[in-house]
């Protein structure tokens, strides 16, 4: 693995930020640099992240094994999907996520489909529970989520399609909600 030159004069610019003897402090920036290039983190890429660090790469293992945004392992080439598992999400339908998951997808998390588009897996809570149940695809929330719609977010993505982001039951109307004027 390496940067590429636009991505390691980029990084070479962040590390720049942090007081001498500090460099290791931009290693979330520099891993997630990483990841956007290759898809996911394998261990040549946390080892060279490492080594401009000047970091054992132990530490920074521990670092990228830490956080659910860093991938470990390959994900699939159009979008790996965190479904939130966690209690609100859980009592609204999470379960019924990872049902369309397991069969549109693949029948355990981290397997890749076989068309080698999409993989999955369960995460705890983003931080969206009052719109549960809710999904993370990249840097997106899919949020206010049924199985029925969640589908359909797979199959559009599959078409190329980008669906929009953010609520999916409408839940934002375009007039103000009575008693608020
Ligand atoms: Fe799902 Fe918090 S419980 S986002």
């Amino acid at each position: 693995f390496a940067f590429t030159p636009d991505n390691r004069a980029w990084a070479e610019a962040q590390i720049t930020k942090y007081p001498e003897g500090r460099e290791a402090s931009a290693i979330i920036p520099l891993l997630w640099r990483a990841q956007e290039q290759e898809g996911w983190l394998s261990r040549p890429a946390i080892e060279y992240v490492a080594d401009m660090l000047g970091m054992a790469y132990i530490r920074a293992l521990e670092v990228a094994s830490f956080y659910f945004m860093f991938q470990l392992q390959p994900v699939g080439k159009i979008a790996h999907f965190q479904i939130c598992g966690t209690t609100s999400c859980m009592i609204c339908g999470a379960e019924d996520l990872m049902e369309v998951c397991k069969k549109k997808i693949a029948a355990k998390p981290h397997e890749i489909s076989a068309d080698g588009k999409f993989s999955w897996e369960e995460v705890e809570c983003l931080g969206a529970c009052s719109n549960a149940p809710m999904a993370q695809i990249g840097k997106d929330y899919y949020e206010d989520l049924t199985a029925d719609r969640f589908a359909e977010i797979i199959d559009e993505l599959a078409d190329g399609k980008v669906p929009t982001p953010g609520p999916q039951n409408g839940r934002y109307a375009s007039e103000p909600l009575s008693g608020l004027t």
